[in-house]
């Protein structure tokens, strides 16, 4: 079998890694992971025999020299403070989501690669007047209308034991007296481990879901108060739920916006009382996939 070169665009991240080990294990496949800290990278990464190189979705240079040799490209970038824009620093949806996949595209077509996988998120929608479900929309539909083969994969929450999210929520489980719920807490999620995501990657880059765009999420399809208690459950960290109306939350929101670097805005409010659900089904049909049910993945928070 030829051997594929995979260059992997946030192959340091959470997810990125996720999908580093997992196809660090499939025989005839070489792994690139471009970084904006390349050494920091192979330090997390270096059991996964990649090679590292230097790239910024910023530099359409550096993305066409990184990208030379490849077949195939993974996207699974995000900026950092995400989801909390700051657009004095351009860490905004506009410039790193949609901006960096535009780049990728362009440097994926100069290097003659052939396959664009792309993680994007549950409620993309070109339509959104949400700055992050905007973006994934329209950077879905340049994928969509590249001539690159793609593939397109919408999670929900994303968890796993290397995750920012779910851990903090323990985190705050643990320490903090009550939890706080942004708004009613009734908003759907359908939390996914993240080696099903990677799975279904690894999958892809072999054909599966060839021009396809699939939603992502676990089995369980749940509240976001469901999800605290199921982190209470597996974690033993049992605390009342508080929900703090999502209107107080953009009023602090409004104030924190004027800081130079927020810690919270109105955008990020509305991005965690959105819903999150899933139609899972066209996934399971394609890939074959055995999800993960959340008790069962979410048993490493019990030594949290
Ligand atoms: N986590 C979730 O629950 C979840 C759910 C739905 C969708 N998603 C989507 O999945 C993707 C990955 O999420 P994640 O949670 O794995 O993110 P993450 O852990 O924050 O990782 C972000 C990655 O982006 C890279 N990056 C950031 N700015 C960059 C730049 N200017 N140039 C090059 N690379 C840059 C970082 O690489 P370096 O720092 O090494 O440069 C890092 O590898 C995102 O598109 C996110 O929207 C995540």
């Amino acid at each position: 079998m030829k051997e594929k070169t995979v260059a992997l665009a946030g192959g340091s991240g959470f997810i990125g890694r996720t999908i580093v080990r997992r196809l660090a294990a499939a025989p005839a496949l070489k792994l690139r992971v471009l970084s904006r800290n390349p050494e920091k990278a192979r330090a997390q990464l270096w059991e996964s025999h990649a090679e590292f190189v230097a790239a910024d979705i910023s530099d359409p240079d550096s993305l066409r020299t990184a990208l030379e040799g490849a077949d195939a490209v993974i996207d699974s970038i995000q900026f950092d403070g995400y989801p909390i824009e700051n657009p004095r620093r351009g860490l905004t949806f506009d410039r790193i989501d949609l901006g960096g996949v535009l780049a990728l595209i362009a440097a994926a077509k100069a290097a003659r690669l052939t396959q664009f996988i792309y993680i994007s998120g549950a409620a993309a929608d070109e339509t959104s007047s949400h700055p992050a479900f905007r973006a994934k929309g329209r950077a879905e539909r340049a994928i969509r209308e590249s001539e690159l083969d793609y593939t397109i994969f919408r999670p929900s929450l994303v968890y796993g034991p290397e995750d920012a999210v779910v851990n903090s929520f323990v985190k705050l489980l643990k320490y903090a007296p009550v939890f706080g719920v942004p708004g009613t807490g009734r908003q759907k999620v359908q939390p996914v481990l993240v080696d099903d995501l990677a799975e279904c990657v690894a999958l892809a880059l072999e054909g599966r879901g060839h021009n396809g765009t699939y939603e992502v999420g676990g089995p369980d399809l749940m509240t976001f108060d469901d999800l605290i208690r199921t982190l209470m459950d597996a974690s033993g960290h049992r605390r009342p739920i508080v929900h703090i109306p999502a209107g107080l939350m953009r009023g602090f929101g409004a104030l924190a916006e004027k800081l130079p670097s927020p810690l919270l805005s109105r955008d990020a409010v509305t991005f965690v009382t959105a819903d999150n659900a899933c139609d899972i089904a066209p996934l399971v049909a394609e890939f074959g996939v055995k999800l993960t049910p959340a008790r069962v993945g979410m048993r490493y928070l019990a030594k949290k």
